[in-house]
């Protein structure tokens, strides 16, 4: 069997045929009469099939039985052109080995019900289905692109820490990491001893790289994160994970305009680069899910994002508000957008992405930049089409007397964060940065609704199965 050498089936529907071919994969479909049976085989390299052609008289019946929805095997055969429509090529099978029997009885990924939802319960399977084939293989694409499009501009990929002793976000839904025995946990004064802990400190799993991130920005100039992240936020909603990757770019000398442009640079790159390089994916992803994912994905890539404050989207908010348009949550100026607020800005006003900028200072982190009014800082958030916010950051604030006095007015520790504030008392610099949800942005290119499904292990409340 292995006297040739094994070709990958993308690349078997691309060769001309007349040659002898050896493929594996997993059968997908097998169908035909009692003369021949026609093997759909899939090895994952790509959404379509190759067919396999096998005449009972060359095979024992046995082997044939075998060949079942799931199971594995290896073909060898003359690659001939297809008479059928749909494929050029298909397999003249001469030899098959099966490596492994899949129950049809047992086997739960058949035809029946292959939903979304029940496939999150067999996530260990959903591999092997062409939706998951095709957003796994799409995620790869994007994470590619991801590096090459900061390599390609001299970025330097920084692995900043995932256990930390700083909450970055100030949010405060962080997932504890011990090894303390949580049934006799060992107290001074009443409160859990730390310094009894493995690191001698409360520590957490990170909710964010930036903080780091800007230790070696202030140094290499430019870097990217692009790690997973953790919060303990109980929303259970389609757009949050409990453990999500993101990418978190910081510039020396780049202030919120700098920002702004490459967060929309960045993010037209990867969509214009999964049109250009994951099409085959995407048709599938348009006709079986969302049939305006193509368009909306080509809109975004050909308009000027709008650029917009925090104070001038809530007149728009509150004019429609006036005009008769509900939201669940009323506007009001100092309150944090919700998900509808994002989303009648992008497809109903504006009509495409919006980058919203300076923000009240209370809804945002203390390391942004205040601005003079005394009342916002020089935040960012990037807003897309169906996802609401894609993208999040800001230009830092630079002055050390700024940032001390911030950190004070919000009673966080300033000796927890001697570290960070040491980029602003040596040689502080104007610099800025954003994080993008690579689960969100999977979102917007594979039109999926529901985060779970562009992660290959959701970890949600309540979940963490595999
Ligand atoms: O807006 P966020 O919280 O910003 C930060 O963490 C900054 N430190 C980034 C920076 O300036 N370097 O998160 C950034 C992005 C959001 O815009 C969203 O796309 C995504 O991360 N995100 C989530 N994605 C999935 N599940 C969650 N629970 C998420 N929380 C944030
Ligand atoms: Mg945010």
């Amino acid at each position: 069997m292995d006297s040739i050498k094994r070709t990958k089936i993308k690349d078997l529907l691309k060769t001309e045929p007349g040659i002898e071919v050896l493929a594996k994969g997993w059968v997908r479909t097998k169908r035909g009469n009692k003369q021949v049976k026609f093997i759909a085989v899939n090895d994952g390299s790509t959404i379509h099939n190759i067919q396999v052609v096998a005449p009972a008289e060359k095979f024992d019946e046995e082997l044939i039985k075998r060949i079942t929805t799931g199971s594995s095997l290896a073909v060898k055969g003359q690659l001939v052109p297809s008479p059928g429509s749909g494929q050029a090529v298909e397999i003249q099978a001469d030899e098959i080995e099966v490596y492994g029997d899949c129950d049809p009885m047992r086997y739960p990924l058949q035809k029946k019900d292959t939903s979304l939802e029940y496939l999150r319960t067999i996530a260990h399977l959903r591999p092997r289905t062409n939706t998951f084939g095709a957003v796994l293989r799409i995620r790869h694409a994007m994470a590619f692109a991801i590096h090459k499009f900061f390599n390609d501009k001299g970025f330097v990929y920084l692995n900043t820490p995932l256990i930390t002793e700083s909450d970055a976000e100030g949010a405060g839904d962080m997932f504890e990491v011990t090894t303390l025995n949580l049934d006799n946990v060992p107290k001074h004064n009443g409160k859990v001893d730390y310094s009894k802990d493995f690191f001698g400190k409360r520590t957490s799993l990170t909710v964010s790289g930036q903080l780091e991130g800007e230790l070696g920005a202030t140094g290499v100039g430019e870097i990217y994160t692009f790690g997973p992240t953790f919060r303990a936020e109980n929303s259970n909603t389609p757009r949050h994970l409990a453990e999500f990757w993101m990418i978190e770019p910081e510039m020396a000398f780049y202030d919120i305009s700098d920002n702004m442009a490459l967060a929309e640079e960045f993010v037209k790159y990867l969509v214009k680069y999964a049109l250009e390089n994951c099409m085959d994916d995407l048709l599938f992803l348009n006709e079986k899910y969302d049939d305006g994912l193509i368009e909306r994905m080509r809109s975004v890539i050909e308009v000027d994002f709008a650029r917009v404050t925090y104070t001038e989207a809530v007149d728009i908010l509150l004019k429609a508000q006036a005009e008769g348009q509900t939201f669940e949550f009323p506007v009001a100026w100092g309150v944090d957008f919700q998900s509808e607020h994002e989303r009648f800005l992008v497809e109903k006003h504006f009509g495409k992405p919006v980058i919203l900028t300076d923000f009240p200072k209370d809804i945002k982190a203390f390391y942004m930049k205040q601005n003079d009014d005394g009342k916002t800082v020089r935040g960012m958030d990037v807003l897309f089409p169906k996802i609401g916010e894609i993208i999040g950051g800001s230009e830092r604030e630079a002055s050390l007397e700024k940032l001390e006095n911030r950190i004070d007015e919000l009673h966080m520790s300033r000796k927890n964060l001697e570290w960070y504030i040491d980029t602003r008392r040596f040689g502080t610099v104007p610099h800025s940065g954003f994080g993008l949800g690579f689960e969100r942005l999977l979102l917007f290119v594979t039109g999926m609704a529901n985060i779970r499904d562009v992660i290959p292990f959701p970890r949600t409340p309540k979940n963490a199965d595999f």
